[in-house]
């Protein structure tokens, strides 16, 4: 198991870039970082642990790790897969299943998905099904760089405003991928995988770290945060338990609504989302062949996709404006201006003007938003690899096993 952190824990020092909370420090009564398995090891001739570092974002759809080995930068691994285990359902014909596997993962479990029991390890951002999720946890050790000399320190994405059980309950699911861990809120991590160190000449950068609102829109939860140069604190942070799951749900219920007859799958619905999501005003009407009561038929979703995405937004903006509320007068012009978005979510056509509008529209005439990054699903993973890389000794919450 992993260790957790006491009380009477000593305030944590620094990173070079990144401050952590003193929970994030190590376990309690250690008066120096504890050993490790393989630390004892003396005789030249046998072989020293290696430390893999990862950065992992565990995500509802889906899961990146990028690993690099310690002191080093080139990533020996970079991965993204879908979230998923399946279970293979009782009495099915034998090889139908190449190999006869009880469980199938990610993109296997995609592709068989007919003939398993689907299971979520993650559910709105957080730990979900214990048994997926642990069985999920061996699986990316098992498709990482591994052995008995490899130890994996890994820097997690948690989404905001954990609480203590909920960062146990991460723990616990990461018990048999990592040897070491500290968990810290995606926005932040983003945030950190988006930041360009040196900065460019480009006289437009702007620092992420330095004085921002990021959210990160996802498919299980919207996770929205105020980012001033350390680890966010809990009123810095707001965790809305739905994303683009929600979003589709929402279409679904629209359009049963409007056709009481229609038949349409939760994958087919995504995907009509992802190419036709618009926030505001469309510029062509979105429409979509549909079968209803078996016939295929033309569906204009101008108004169920705007009235979904508007409820979406809306919630965003709630979040927004009591963060923007809630911070320093000195500080929130500056933060006002650079309002930050990433995860598949905010790939939703014209959404930053849309958002904009909706905060103009509530008095915050400064507002600006505009995307983190082109590479929306990549800087969470990214940022914490880097603060993976950067991590003292004394900061890991290390497995007892
Ligand atoms: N073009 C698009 N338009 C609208 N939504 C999109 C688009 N592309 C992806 N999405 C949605 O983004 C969501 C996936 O985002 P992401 O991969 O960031 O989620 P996640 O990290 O797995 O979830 P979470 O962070 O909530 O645990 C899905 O709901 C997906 O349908
Ligand atoms: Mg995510």
């Amino acid at each position: 198991m992993i260790a957790r952190k006491s009380p009477m824990e000593p305030s944590t020092p620094t990173l070079p870039h990144i401050q952590l909370p003193a929970e994030q420090g190590r376990r309690a009564g250690a008066s120096a970082a504890p050993a490790l398995p393989g630390d004892d090891f003396q005789d030249s001739d046998q072989q020293k642990p290696r430390i893999l570092h990862l950065g992992l974002d565990w995500g509802t759809a889906r899961t990146v790790m990028i690993a690099s080995w310690a002191g080093e930068t080139t990533p020996v691994h970079n991965e993204t897969l879908p979230t998923l285990v399946g279970y293979a359902k009782d009495g099915i014909v034998e090889n139908l299943l190449p190999g006869n596997p009880e469980v199938l993962f990610a993109q296997d479990a995609v592709r068989h998905r007919l003939h398993l029991k689907m299971a979520q390890p993650v559910v709105n951002g957080m730990m979900g099904d214990a048994k997926a999720a642990r069985l999920f946890a061996e699986h990316l050790r098992e498709r990482l760089p591994h052995g008995d000399h490899v130890q994996i320190r890994a820097v997690v994405g948690i989404p905001c405003g954990c609480d203590a059980q909920a960062r146990e309950d991460f723990r616990e699911a990461l018990d048999s991928l990592v040897d070491g861990c500290i968990l810290i809120p995606k926005p932040f991590l983003a945030a950190i995988g988006a930041r360009q160190n040196p900065p460019p000449a480009d006289v437009n950068y702007v620092d992420p770290i330095r004085n921002s609102l990021l959210v990160d829109l996802g498919a299980g939860a919207t996770d929205v945060c105020v980012i001033q140069g350390c680890y966010p604190s809990a009123v810095e942070q707001i965790h809305i338990c739905g994303g683009g799951d929600a979003l589709d749900e929402h279409l679904q219920a629209g359009l049963q609504a409007a056709y009481p007859d229609i038949q349409i799958s939760p994958l087919k619905l995504r995907e009509l989302k992802e190419q036709s999501a618009w926030a505001g005003t469309p510029e062509a009407r979105p429409i979509a062949e549909l079968f209803v009561r078996g016939r295929l038929q033309r569906v204009d979703m101008t108004q169920i996709m705007g009235d979904s995405c508007h409820r979406f937004l809306e919630k965003i903006a709630q979040a927004m404006i009591q963060l923007i509320g809630s911070a320093d007068v000195e500080t929130a012009p500056e933060l006002i201006s650079n309002i930050l978005l990433t995860g598949g979510g905010s790939k939703i056509r014209n959404i930053c003007r849309e958002l904009e509008r909706l905060l103009h529209s509530r008095g915050i005439e400064q507002a600006k938003v505009r995307l983190l990054g082109e590479a929306v699903e990549g800087y969470v993973a990214v940022g914490a690899l880097k603060a993976s890389q950067q991590a003292r000794e004394n900061q890991w919450q290390l497995s007892l096993k």
